[in-house]
C-alpha cells in the first residue's frame, strides 16, 4: 500500500496556461493561414448572445466576415503579440519559477490550409525558438495540438470535422510536430476541451451548423472523427517519442442536484454522464452504454469505419487533463431560471459567490472534481486551466493589487492539496492566462486572468507593455515552497 501523501509531490508541475489564438497575434505573418478564431469579431457586452460571441454559423456569415477582413475588430488576430515578445514573456515565467508552460501550436502556422503535404518551415522554426527559450530556463513545454485553431480552409471546404478526411490531415499535422519536437516536448494534449462542440460547434469542430440538416448528428459524427484522430495521435506520439506522455482535455462540469428530490439527482446525473462521455471514450477507450439511449432518442447514428473501435481501445491517453472554473446546479424542473457562464447555464447556487461574468466560484468543487475523476479512471490527473477572469485596476504608481485573484487561487490550490491527501494522483497545475490574453468566450482584453498585466484594451489600444501584478510574487512564493506557503 502506498503512503499517505499530504503535500504536493516533489516533481509537481506548477505553471501557467495559454493558447496560440489568444496569445500570439501575427495572424498573417510567417506564412500562417487563417484559423477559425481569426474570424471572430469583438461584440460589445450588450449585443452578445448567451454571454459569449464565438460562433460563425453559416457560409454566408463567413463570407461577409471575409469580405470585411481588416475592417473589423478581430482581437484574436493581434493576441498580445507573444509572437514577437515571447522572450520577454518567458523570462517573466522563469522569474516566477514555472516548471511548465502550457501553449498550443497553431495548426495553420504549420499547415496553412490544413491539406498541404509539406509543412511551413517558418512556422516550425517559430516554435523551435519558443521551446528552446523555455528549455533554457528548465521549463517543460506542455503542448496542445488543437486549441480552437483549425485552419479556416477546412471549414470552407469540409465543414470542419464532419468530414472524415480531416482525420488524416490532423494526424499528418500531429506526426509532423511530434517528429520535429521529439527532443524538446515531452508533454502533449490532443484537443482542448473536447466537449466544447456541444456548446459551440464552430469553435470545437469547425462546423457551420446552419449548413447541416441534423445538427446533433453532425456534432457527434464530428466528435467521433476527433476521437479517432486523438487516438491515432496518441499512437503516433508513443511511437515517435517513447518517453513522452499525452493526455486528453475536458472542460469539467461539476454539477449538483438542486435538492434531494430524485428528479434533481437524475437531471444532475444526466449532465454528469454527458460530460464524462468524452473522457470515457478517451481514457477507457470505448463508447459508454448510456449514450445508446441518447443517440436513439435524438436520431443520431455514428458512422464508424472498420478499425475505429480497435484504435480507440488500443490507444487511450496516458493522463486526463481538465479545465475547471465553476460549478453548476441542475433541476428536474425545466422552467428553473438559468445562470449564464461561457458555454453552460445552470441555476444559481446560494452557497457560492460569482465572478463579474457570473461564473460561480467553487474551490471545493475542484476537490470534488478531482476525487470523482480519479475514482472513475485511476489515471494521473492534470489541472491545465483554472483562474479568475476579472477587471484589474492600474493604480497611479503602476501597481495592480489583485487580491481577489490571489484569494481565488489560494482557495483552489488548498483544495488541490486536500484532494492529494484524499489519494488523488495529480501531476500539475497550470493557471489559465498566466499572462493577460484575449478571452476565448468574449474576445475581451478587459477580462484578465494573469499574474502579468498587458497594456491593451478591448479595441487593441495600448502599448502592449508587460507589468507584474501583486499575484506575481504570490505565485512565485507558492511555487518556491511547492504549495506549502499559500499566504
Ligand atoms: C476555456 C478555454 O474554456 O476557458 C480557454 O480553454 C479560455 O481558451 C478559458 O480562455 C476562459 O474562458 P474566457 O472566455 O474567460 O476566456
Amino acid at each position: 500500500m502506498s503512503k499517505l501523501q499530504t503535500t504536493f509531490p516533489e516533481n509537481f508541475l506548477w505553471g501557467g496556461a495559454t493558447a496560440a489564438n489568444q496569445l500570439e497575434g501575427a495572424y498573417n505573418e510567417g506564412g500562417k493561414g487563417l484559423s477559425i478564431f481569426d474570424m471572430v469579431e469583438f461584440v460589445p457586452k450588450e449585443e452578445r448572445v448567451n454571454g459569449h460571441a464565438m460562433d460563425v454559423t453559416s457560409k454566408r456569415e463567413l463570407e461577409a466576415l471575409l469580405a470585411r477582413d481588416t475592417d473589423g475588430n478581430f482581437p484574436k488576430r493581434r493576441g498580445i503579440d507573444f509572437y514577437h515578445r515571447y522572450k520577454e514573456d518567458i523570462a517573466l515565467f522563469a522569474e516566477m519559477g514555472f516548471k511548465t508552460f502550457r501553449l498550443s501550436i497553431s495548426w495553420p502556422r504549420i499547415f496553412p490550409t490544413g491539406t498541404e503535404l509539406e509543412p511551413n518551415e517558418e512556422g516550425l522554426a517559430f516554435y523551435d525558438k519558443v521551446f528552446d527559450e523555455l528549455l533554457k530556463y528548465g521549463i517543460e513545454p506542455l503542448v496542445t495540438l488543437s486549441h480552437y485553431e483549425m485552419p479556416l480552409h477546412l471549414v470552407q471546404e469540409n465543414n470542419g470535422w464532419t468530414d472524415r478526411k480531416v482525420v488524416d490531415y490532423f494526424v499528418h499535422y500531429a506526426e509532423t510536430v511530434f517528429k520535429r519536437y521529439k527532443d524538446k516536448v515531452k508533454y502533449w494534449l490532443t484537443f482542448n476541451e473536447i466537449n466544447i462542440s456541444m456548446f459551440s460547434p464552430y469553435i470545437g469542430s469547425g462546423i457551420l451548423i446552419d449548413e447541416v440538416e441534423n445538427k446533433e448528428q453532425a456534432v457527434f459524427q464530428a466528435l467521433h472523427h476527433q476521437f479517432v484522430a486523438s487516438a491515432r495521435a496518441v499512437k503516433a506520439c508513443h511511437e515517435i517519442i517513447p518517453d513522452a506522455q499525452i493526455g486528453c482535455m475536458l472542460a469539467r462540469l461539476e454539477v449538483y442536484p438542486e435538492t434531494c428530490n430524485p428528479d434533481d439527482t437524475i437531471a444532475a446525473l444526466d449532465i454528469d454522464q454527458m460530460n464524462l462521455f468524452f473522457t470515457d471514450v478517451q481514457v477507457r477507450g470505448y463508447y459508454p452504454s448510456f449514450m445508446n439511449r441518447y443517440f436513439a432518442e435524438n436520431n443520431i447514428e455514428i458512422e464508424m469505419l472498420p478499425g475505429d473501435e480497435e484504435i480507440l481501445l488500443q490507444h487511450p491517453v496516458d493522463f486526463l487533463s481538465f479545465s475547471y472554473y465553476m460549478t453548476m446546479v441542475a433541476s428536474g424542473d425545466p422552467e428553473k431560471k438559468k445562470e449564464k457562464g461561457n458555454f453552460f447555464s445552470g441555476i444559481q447556487n446560494p452557497y457560492l459567490r460569482a465572478s463579474d461574468w457570473g461564473w460561480q466560484i467553487d474551490p471545493k468543487g475542484l476537490r470534488i472534481a478531482l476525487k470523482k475523476l480519479y475514482d472513475r479512471y485511476q489515471v494521473p490527473l492534470f489541472i491545465v486551466e483554472n483562474g479568475l477572469g476579472a477587471y484589474d485596476t492600474v493604480e497611479e504608481d503602476g501597481s495592480i493589487n489583485d487580491d481577489y485573484r490571489i484569494d481565488y487561487l489560494r482557495e483552489h490550490i488548498d483544495q488541490m492539496r486536500e484532494a492529494i491527501t484524499d489519494g488523488v494522483e495529480l501531476m500539475g497545475y497550470t493557471s489559465w492566462g498566466c499572462i493577460d490574453l484575449i478571452s476565448a468566450g468574449t474576445s475581451e482584453m478587459s477580462k484578465r486572468y494573469g499574474f502579468i498585466y498587458v497594456d491593451q484594451d478591448d479595441y487593441g489600444n495600448g502599448t502592449f507593455a508587460r507589468s507584474k501584478k501583486k499575484s506575481f510574487d504570490w505565485y512565485k512564493k507558492v511555487i518556491a515552497t511547492n504549495g506549502k506557503d499559500l499566504d
